[in-house]
């Protein structure tokens, strides 16, 4: 009997912390959950009721508002993943524009979100059997996780990849605005004091700069193994 475990991946953002996530889920038959997909969307719902804007945030109004979020994930069958929603309405595409990703870290820091998102993922790794990626997996959510990982790659490569998908589906931005914004989330999840971003004792951290999926993959598919197995 194979035993179900949770695996925490936290990292800085643009690692391919998703990639490796997805591609573990589908192997082990494990629920995926992308937690930044949830802060995001909680971002979108405050930048659509004006409670955050480049150099304004309106703590009080989007805390008193948070009862109206409701998230849920539904699962894509041609794309292979489950996609965000935002009180029934599918905003994936909307989460992942530079703008959202220049007030996430914003709305991050505040602790009133962070418990109502952190209450729903726990509940969500209940019965194990799941991969979680974000920031504070390893450290908050999930403590007793069986295997936890943390991953890191320089800001320049981040940037080239984050630049390269952006382009691809088709948003008009230049490489600058996106290295800028991927730095500045470094220092903003990493300073913050309600559960910065950093690397639990026990994980295990990857620099994946210069590794490629299919190694990284294979590597920690056999830490995953030694676990269930
Ligand atoms: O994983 P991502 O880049 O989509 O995450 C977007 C932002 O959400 C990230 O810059 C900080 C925040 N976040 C967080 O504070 N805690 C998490 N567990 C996941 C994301």
């Amino acid at each position: 009997m194979m035993n179900k475990i949770i695996i925490a991946i936290d990292g800085f953002s643009s690692t391919g912390k998703s990639t490796i996530a997805k591609l573990l889920a589908k192997k082990y038959n494990y629920i995926y959950v992308d937690t930044g997909a949830m802060y995001r969307a909680v971002t979108l719902f405050a930048k659509q009721n004006n409670f955050v804007a480049k150099d304004f945030l309106n703590k009080e109004s989007l805390i008193s508002n948070l009862k109206d979020i409701s998230l849920s994930f539904k699962f894509n069958i041609d794309l292979g993943f489950a996609e965000m929603l935002l009180n029934g309405v599918n905003v994936e595409k909307e989460i992942r524009t530079l703008e959202v990703s220049q007030l996430v870290s914003k709305v991050s820091t505040i602790s009133e979100v962070r418990k109502k998102l952190v209450a729903e993922q726990q509940l969500m790794g209940e019965n194990r059997g799941i991969v979680m990626d974000g920031r504070d997996i390893g450290t908050v959510v999930f403590p007793d996780a069986e295997l936890k990982l943390f991953m890191t790659a320089s800001a320049d490569k981040r940037a080239t990849r984050r630049y390269k998908e952006l382009i691809d589906r088709g948003d008009k931005v230049s490489f600058k605005d996106i290295l800028f914004n991927v730095e500045e989330r470094d220092r903003i999840d990493s300073t913050r004091e309600d559960s910065p971003l950093m690397k639990a004792e026990d994980a295990i951290g990857f620099d994946n700069s210069d590794m490629g999926i299919k190694e990284q993959f294979e590597r920690i598919c056999a830490l995953v193994d030694r676990r269930i197995l």
